[in-house]
């Protein structure tokens, strides 16, 4: 994720660029850059680490008059967070920004080598200011050129260039990636990843479609969409600040939520084709002599790799165990240097999972981190990294990070998979098919959700929650209880639903709320019975199934999925919301729980 800010007119452009960048830095903050084109010269500046370092690089820098101007705040996917890897990107006589992934940018990268241009960064987005540039020099015009380009590309992005062989215009480009379009009666235009930038500038927003490009200068906006001219759909645009950054939503756990099928989408991008998975951050990592995974992590991150250690064994056919990294710090752990140490953190900053992993490395054993911060503390010291590419996540009860923890799992189990020989063509088949399924089942179900807020209300008392399930859905019985628990205040535990009868249904009665995990792909008729047996004593049960269940008080119906992982995820955005609508309805801060705090760096 990056943020992107654009902008056409005769204002001070540095310093609305850097506003504007501020507002989007929660997008990422690894590296910052802004173009400038006035009276046809382009200036620009560069500079890894926080925006404030662009800040000071820019401080005698002013341009006032008519000009163009681009900016850009990055998290890094291809290529380190390095000065050079910060956009702008360049060629000779253009310069743009990108926010996305271009999947096919090796092709076009050898392609465009052979024609002799030489590459400065080790970035995807670089090909596209040089692609552009070769088809300005076939003598296409601009924007034929521009058109060609984006024809050319294929994955996710949001692009703003500027040339000076067009120095009144900036071409943009939108696909699967946010970009927003504004204008004013002073016949200024502003562009921005959110319209957090533009609130006080621009009158009008228009939110670009996907598959939609085109130009805009003072004179004119011409955007298209599948080669035909479309008229943009411009909305007044709201004049407070923090409903926008929250895109309309109440929170930011709720706008995370309902990020999470864009957030996987991208979590996927370049990583499956073909039915096979690439993960060229492990390229040169021999498994041959692994014959054991261990994970440590800490709460969500925990109940991650807990759902992982289903798909290690049951996939890629090797032994897997997880422990809370605050635990395995201090039992003495043998450990084998046969087994890959592989820690799981959101912030890549977690003391106890840090200390586990320096422990590991310690001891010789080969090791791998799931992150969502590159060059965070995990990353650096971590042999290899998987980065999650969930975006930043605000609210301190995780939820994004979450769904791209699993994802990023579950195609790291296929890909071992693969790698000890233990995947067979139709099962291969059929786990790409359910992997490529998942954004769209992660997409909020507007229904539901609504069902979850009426039912809230009977959630609001009681003498505890219990969620249960089985298999992977045990894990996930943890983690909807720890959401609940961490906004409402509520008490509230995940159990194996076979455990049940092993102690805890003593504390069964009607104000004991029962959350039941019931897939129909993963165990249904077990489940089943031990939500009998939890009714037969009077506990209030709340079923999220896809099979009618007739005991229920409460029922969420899901879809009726055919493979366990795309139940999971939709039963999981269920567990996020109702642990929402709860919160909200008692007055809590959301965002910020009471005696929380986003990075534990304590032990
Ligand atoms: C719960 C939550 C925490 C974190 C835990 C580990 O919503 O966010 O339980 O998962 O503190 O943090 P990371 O993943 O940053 O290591």
């Amino acid at each position: 994720m990056c943020g992107i800010v654009g902008y056409i007119g005769e204002r001070e452009k540095r310093e609305f660029l850097l506003d504007g960048l501020r507002e989007l830095e929660y997008r990422g903050y690894d590296s910052a850059g802004i173009a400038v084109l006035h009276q046809g010269e382009i200036n620009y500046f560069k500079a890894s680490g926080k925006l404030d370092n662009l800040i000071e690089k820019t401080k005698d820098f002013r341009s006032i008059n008519f000009g163009l101007g681009i900016a850009h705040t990055r998290w890094a996917t291809h290529g380190k967070p390095t000065e050079i890897n910060a956009h702008p990107h360049w060629g000779e006589f253009s310069f743009l920004i990108h926010n996305g992934i271009i999947e096919n940018y090796m092709e076009i990268k050898k392609e465009l080598q052979s024609d002799g241009v030489v590459f400065l960064s080790q970035t995807d987005s670089e090909v596209i200011v040089h692609l552009f540039e070769k088809f300005v020099r076939l003598n296409f015009t601009p924007k034929d050129a521009f058109k060609k380009t984006i024809e050319s590309l294929k994955g996710a992005f949001a692009v703003l260039l500027i040339s000076k062989v067009s120095p009144e215009t900036i071409f943009f480009a939108k696909n699967a990636v946010p970009l927003i379009i504004g204008k004013n009666s002073q016949n200024e235009i502003f562009f921005g990843s959110s319209d957090a930038p533009l609130i006080g500038f621009a009158d009008e927003v228009s939110y670009l479609e996907d598959g939609s490009f085109g130009w805009a200068s003072k004179e004119e906006i011409e955007i298209f969409k599948d080669d035909t001219k479309i008229v943009p759909i411009f909305k007044l645009l709201n004049s407070s600040k923090i409903y926008a950054q929250k895109d309309g939503f109440r929170f930011f756990m709720e706008k995370e939520i309902y990020e999470q099928s864009t957030v996987t989408s991208e979590t996927l991008m370049g990583r499956i084709k073909d039915d096979k998975v690439y993960l060229e951050e492990l390229s040169g990592y021999d498994f041959s002599d692994i014959d054991e995974i261990k994970i440590c992590a800490c709460g969500t991150s925990y109940h991650a790799a807990l759902t992982s250690s289903y798909l290690f064994e049951r996939i890629s056919k090797i032994r897997c165990s997880v422990e809370i990294a605050s635990e395995f710090r201090y039992k003495e752990p043998l450990m084998d240097k046969k087994t890959l140490f592989l820690v799981i953190s959101q912030s890549g900053e977690t003391a106890d999972t840090l200390q586990a992993l320096k422990m590991a490395k310690k001891a010789g054993l080969k090791t791998l981190c799931i992150c969502n911060v590159d060059n965070s503390s995990i990353v650096r010291i971590s042999d290899a990294t998987i980065l999650t590419r969930a975006g930043i996540e605000k609210g301190v009860a995780s939820t994004k990070a979450f769904a791209t923890q699993v994802l990023t799992l579950w195609l790291l189990s296929l890909y071992v998979a693969k790698k000890r020989d233990k995947l067979d063509k139709k099962m291969c088949e059929t786990e790409m098919k359910a992997l490529r399924s998942i954004p769209s089942v992660l997409k909020v179900d507007e229904e539901i959700h609504e069902k979850l807020h009426r039912l809230s209300k009977r959630y609001l008392h009681g003498h505890g929650f219990f969620f249960i399930g089985r298999d992977i859905f045990f894990p996930l019985a943890l983690e909807g209880a720890l959401k609940l628990k961490e906004i409402s205040y509520l008490h509230a535990e995940g159990y194996p639903a076979g455990e049940m009868k092993h102690g805890p249904i003593a504390l069964a009665d009607s104000t004991l709320f029962t959350i039941a995990l019931m897939p129909q792909t993963m165990l249904y008729d077990k489940t089943k019975s031990n939500v009998e047996e939890l009714s037969a004593r009077d506990a209030t049960i709340l079923a999220i199934s896809p099979k009618e269940f007739t005991l229920a008080d409460d029922f969420i119906k899901t879809q009726s999925y055919e493979h366990p992982m795309s139940e999971f995820f939709e039963m999981m955005v269920i567990t996020q919301l109702l642990a929402l609508e709860i919160s909200i309805r008692l007055g809590n801060d959301v965002d910020m729980p009471r005696n929380l705090a986003k990075s534990v760096t304590v032990e």
